[in-house]
């Protein structure tokens, strides 16, 4: 019997595996984008096939497209609609992509729920669906489950069924397979290979023209190597959206990064309750960082999201290290940021850091990618410091914005009058800060 390795090589441009590594792709002819795999990380599960209709539940009780040209539609929940521009284009696919847990399912559920579809479960058992759906308290009466993991299994139901479904869900494209290209053993047949992964995607596009639905396919991206995941196929659909959001968080925002049919910079914002994930409005969204009031080792800022303000709390905690390597752990941030941010205090503030633990965070578990709110690390830091609130008779509670340049100078970032704007909404100001050495004024 040939032996098949475990490791095997993949090409990040064209998805074609290799077992052997080489500089070029033998393939596509790209260059360095071999990538080694384990192929056990490829689960083979059995072909769940459902030749029976009876399985979906409740057909033709969904809402049949009844204006042809109407082909555009809302998905009924507004955070999701702003993300997509104008809403879900008929015809189109949708890649969902997020870390295992973030609450794709649950959304996707959700969009089901509201205008009815066909919810394809690859991984997930119709019980589990159903119970979701009912637990969410959605109307079940509209949401049809399909349990199987074979794409044209789906092909013949939306054949069968005369293309009712304006909203069809395949989750997850790594539970699916093309089962008449499945020829003998190895990771090449298997759920989860890269060849596969491909293969659906493109089987789903055509599908897609073909019926008219829109169809959203869940892909699990993971922290170690999305290779076989989400990344490959973006040129292969029409919209890429990603859910993300920390773990321990349950601020969860939702993310595109690319567009056909409309803009790239707008994002949603869900937050996971024990009713499914709630949309939360902008000016809802500046009550996630408590009442703002000012305490020791916290900065309040405010961040772009998309084209939207929003406002954010910033905690540090520094304190004296008893360990030869000082902690610093950042949530929430970019650690190298971090770290830059580290050395200008030490440097420009005169703060002692090398002999203390820094920790920083930010609060509602989101990840801020927004140099404007250098200036509230800073000051979250300073504050800890110095344990004294960022708050004088000048500035009582002020909202620190701008960008900290490696000489400790502060400058104006993207979006200043929004949030300006925003600040003074909610009854705040932004000082205006030429160099971090104000901060000392402040507290
Ligand atoms: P899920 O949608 O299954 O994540 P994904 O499909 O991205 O892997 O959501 C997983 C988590 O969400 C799970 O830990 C439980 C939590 N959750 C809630 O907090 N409330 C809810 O109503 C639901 C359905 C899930
Ligand atoms: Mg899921």
């Amino acid at each position: 019997m040939k032996k098949i390795s475990d490791i095997i090589f993949v090409c990040n441009n064209c998805g074609n595996e290799f077992s052997k590594w080489s500089g070029q792709c033998g393939f596509c002819k790209e260059w360095n984008s071999l990538k080694e795999v384990k192929s056990q990380k490829y689960k083979s599960l059995k072909v769940r096939s459902v030749n029976n209709i009876v399985e979906i539940k409740n057909l033709g009780k969904i809402d049949v497209i009844k204006n042809e040209n109407e082909n555009v539609f809302s998905t009924q929940i507004s955070e999701f609609d702003r993300v997509l521009g104008k809403g879900v284009v008929r015809g189109s696919v949708v890649l969902f992509a997020g870390e295992p847990g973030i609450g794709k399912s649950t959304l996707l559920t959700q969009l089901v729920g509201k205008n009815g579809g066909l919810y394809v479960a690859g991984e997930e058992s119709a019980e589990q669906i159903n119970l979701r759906v009912r637990r969410l308290g959605l109307s079940a009466e509209r949401f049809d489950v399909l349990e199987t993991n074979s794409v044209e299994e789906i092909a013949n139901v939306l054949e069968r069924t005369n293309n009712l479904y304006k909203i069809v869900v395949v989750d997850s494209i790594q539970t699916m397979l093309v089962e008449s290209t499945v020829t003998g053993t190895g990771s090449l047949g298997s759920f989860g290979s890269v060849n596969q992964i491909r293969e659906s995607t493109f089987r789903l596009v055509e599908l897609a023209k073909k019926t008219g639905a829109a169809i959203f396919i869940v892909g699990h991206v993971t922290k170690e190597g999305d290779i076989a995941g989400p990344k490959l196929l973006e040129h292969m659909v029409d919209t890429v959206l990603y859910f993300e959001g920390e773990k321990n968080g349950d601020l969860r925002i939702l993310r595109v990064s690319k567009n056909r049919f409309g803009p790239t910079d707008e994002v949603g914002v869900f937050k996971m309750e024990e009713k499914g994930l709630r949309e939360i409005k902008s000016d809802e969204i500046n009550l996630l960082s408590g009442k703002g009031e000012s305490k020791i080792g916290s900065a309040i800022t405010i961040v772009m999201e998309g084209t939207r303000p929003m406002m954010v709390e910033i905690q540090a905690l520094v304190t004296e290290s008893f360990a030869p390597m000082p902690t610093r752990v950042f949530s929430g941030i970019d650690t190298n940021r971090g770290r830059l941010l580290v050395a200008v205090a030490q440097k420009v503030l005169n703060m002692p850091l090398y002999k203390y633990d820094v920790y920083v965070s930010v609060t509602g578990g989101i990840r801020l990618d927004d140099t404007g709110c250098d200036l509230a690390i800073m000051g979250a830091m300073y504050s800890s410091f110095r344990e004294k609130t960022i708050s004088n008779k000048q500035f009582p509670n002020p909202i620190l914005v701008g960008e900290v340049s490696l000489l400790g100078e502060v400058k104006r970032v993207r979006g200043w009058e929004k949030r300006e704007k925003e600040a003074k909404a909610m009854g705040r100001v932004v000082p205006i800060i030429y160099s971090i050495r104000e901060l000392k004024n402040l507290v």
